[in-house]
């Protein structure tokens, strides 16, 4: 089954839902938002489903963050695109079942965001993770808001104010991926762990992931909604995404 430009395999208790736009990294165009959203709905609906796994397939990525391709600079447009992105990116906190990423490659930006948005991140030792988006003159949204609880407030500072990507390893030592794998055992790891979450009671887990989930959303989401618009707005954003798209250095104005 294909939602958007996800696919869909259900194999006994487990929802795969594979990002499929490879020729851009699987970047969070609206065909892969509409994926999600619609793949993590379907997997919600079914009574057999137990446990979700994101993964990016066989490609270089699982995900490099949002489609820069895709980008309105209006405001009005800007804020629709914030509350629609942030929305797909909390998505593995939001749904009550749980949410596993395979990261098989790079996750940058929301690809990032997607994969510390899921209960548990199994790394390829192939991946690279990272928050890039400052040298499009733009912030992660949702990492502001989450990272600093998984790496500390520094880290997650030097992370997304540098944009330097950390290898599967780091991500590990950092707590952004519970364990890194071989990269051709990924999925069979990924699986194993699933079949084991979803042999136990049902509401005894989607318990477990809410308890643990308690508290957030709330102000922090609403002002990293209202604060990315404001920055599409500059200049240097404008100039950011623009170079970006003709594959060349930002010159940045400040
Ligand atoms: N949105 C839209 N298209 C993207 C994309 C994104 N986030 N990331 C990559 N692509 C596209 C590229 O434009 C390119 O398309 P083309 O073949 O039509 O030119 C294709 O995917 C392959 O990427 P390319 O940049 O040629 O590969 P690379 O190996 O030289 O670089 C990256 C890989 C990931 C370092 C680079 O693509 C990149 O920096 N991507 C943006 C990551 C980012 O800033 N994410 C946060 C966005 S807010």
């Amino acid at each position: 089954m294909r939602f958007g430009s996800v696919n869909y395999e259900k194999k006994g208790k487990i929802a795969i839902l594979t990002l499929d736009e490879p020729s851009k990294l699987n970047a969070l165009s609206a065909g892969i938002r509409q994926g999600i959203r619609e793949g993590v709905k379907a997997a919600e609906e079914d009574d057999q489903i137990r446990v979700i796994v994101f993964t990016g397939g066989s490609g270089r990525a699982f995900c490099a963050g949002a489609d820069i391709s895709g980008f309105d600079f209006s405001p009005e447009a800007t804020q629709k695109f914030m509350d629609d992105v942030l929305g797909v990116l909390a998505i593995g906190e939001t749904c009550a079942k749980p949410v596993i990423s395979a990261v098989n490659g790079l996750a940058l930006g929301g690809g990032f965001e997607l994969a510390i948005g899921s209960d548990i991140v199994i790394a390829s030792d192939k991946a690279k993770f990272g928050v890039p988006e400052v040298d499009l003159g733009l912030l992660p949204g949702f990492a502001i808001v989450r990272l600093k609880e998984i790496v500390g407030r520094q880290k997650a500072k030097e992370l997304s104010l540098t944009g330097e990507p950390i290898s599967a390893e780091e991500a590990v030592r950092l707590r952004i991926a519970t364990r890194v794998v071989p990269h051709d055992d990924l999925m069979k790891e990924t699986m194993a762990l699933a079949e084991k979450i979803a042999s136990k009671p049902r509401l005894t887990v989607a318990l477990g992931k809410a308890a643990y989930n308690r508290g957030l959303g709330g102000e922090e989401m609403a002002y990293a909604k209202a604060a990315m618009p404001f920055l599409f707005a500059t200049e240097d954003t404008r100039e950011g995404v623009t170079a970006f798209l003709e594959k060349r250095k930002p010159v940045f104005k400040d």
